[in-house]
């Protein structure tokens, strides 16, 4: 009831009559009234004038159910919809509930994490109400091989959905990251649960650092928000709707080869190194060279120095900038 009242709000121009509300959620005044104090409790303006009704005057930056429900497209992804106030992560919830036998495009998200988890064993730090954390489960037809070319279909979905949300430019530092002049703004930590042939199900946590103000001393040189670039305020359940929709699209794209082949042009456009020096770092020591763009399987090809071209896979390296980060 709390989404459907949200939406008329939403979709009203001038005041709706509590009495037309009743009418049509067939539900009392009182019931009404209680749903519009705890919008108001959380944020949302809403006048209400006897004989008039109610009038929503301005909106609220919250992850609720109702917000989402009444900011998403209605599409697969996030039709299920899991929010918490608070979580330890949104991955491990998002695994125990595909474990549970929870649907593809189930969408779990969290005003805070506790223990957010980054990639390498690092932690993700989630303050309330700065960000956007959360986790989508997949269970894609492809084989556990190609499961890592999803955390690239997410990377692009996410660029697509700051520029239609926020209007802001980002690019993707490949696999994993998303940056905006120089600094990381956004991560995503893709997991699977996959036999030899099989994909059980794949579970991909993207956190975006929405509008943080500052950062610790630890990470202030290499952090940024979407408000630290765009110098204003912007409402995470609109961030969240575009990265959907977008995602949507990509993946669905992405599912007709099983591999990168169509969205290759347009990830290279979005790739922040394309045919920048870039520095190789592996286990068995580190290396310099040009990065070429990606293959349609989703390795970073790297020219070396000696002009041969060789395919990075992102699980075994990391890449940087000659002179930084990106
Ligand atoms: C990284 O850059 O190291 C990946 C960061 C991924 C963070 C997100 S926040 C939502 C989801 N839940 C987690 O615990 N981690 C991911």
């Amino acid at each position: 009831m709390k989404a459907t009242i949200l939406k008329l709000l939403k979709n009203s121009q001038g005041y709706l009559s509590g009495q037309e509300l009743c009418n049509s959620l067939s539900v009392s005044r009182t019931a009404v009234w209680k749903v519009i104090k705890q919008l108001q409790s959380e944020g949302y303006q809403i006048e209400a004038v006897r004989n008039k009704g109610y009038h929503l005057v301005g909106e609220a930056d919250v992850i609720t159910e109702a917000e989402l429900k009444t900011s998403m497209g209605g599409g697969w992804l996030g039709r299920n919809l899991v929010c918490y106030e608070e979580i330890d992560s949104t991955n491990i919830r998002a695994k125990k509930l595909a474990e549970e036998g929870a649907p593809a495009g189930t969408l779990v998200i969290a005003e805070s994490q506790v223990s957010g988890k980054g990639r390498r064993g690092r932690g993700w730090l989630s303050p309330k109400g700065e960000g956007i954390c959360m986790s989508l489960l997949l269970r894609p037809p492809i084989a556990p091989s190609s499961a890592s070319m999803l955390t690239l279909v997410g990377a692009l979905a996410v660029v697509k959905g700051i520029e239609a949300a926020a209007g802001l430019h980002s690019a993707i530092k490949w696999p994993n990251d998303i940056v905006m002049n120089g600094k990381k703004v956004c991560g995503i930590l893709t997991e699977m649960s996959a036999e030899l042939e099989d994909v059980h199900y794949v579970v991909m946590g993207i956190g975006i650092n929405v509008n943080t103000q500052t950062f610790s001393e630890e990470i202030q040189e290499i952090a940024t928000s979407l408000y630290q670039q765009g110098g204003v305020y912007v409402k995470r359940s609109h961030v969240i709707a575009a990265v959907m929709d977008a995602f949507e699209a990509y993946y669905e794209t992405f599912i007709q080869t099983g591999d990168l082949s169509l969205l290759l042009e347009e990830y290279q456009e979005k790739l922040a190194n394309k045919d920048k020096e870039v520095m190789v770092l592996t286990a068995a020591g580190n290396y310099r060279g040009k990065s070429l763009g990606i293959h349609k399987t989703g390795e970073l090809l790297v020219q070396r120095e000696d002009n041969c071209v060789v395919r990075v896979a992102s699980g075994e390296v990391s890449v940087r900038g000659i002179y930084g980060y990106v």
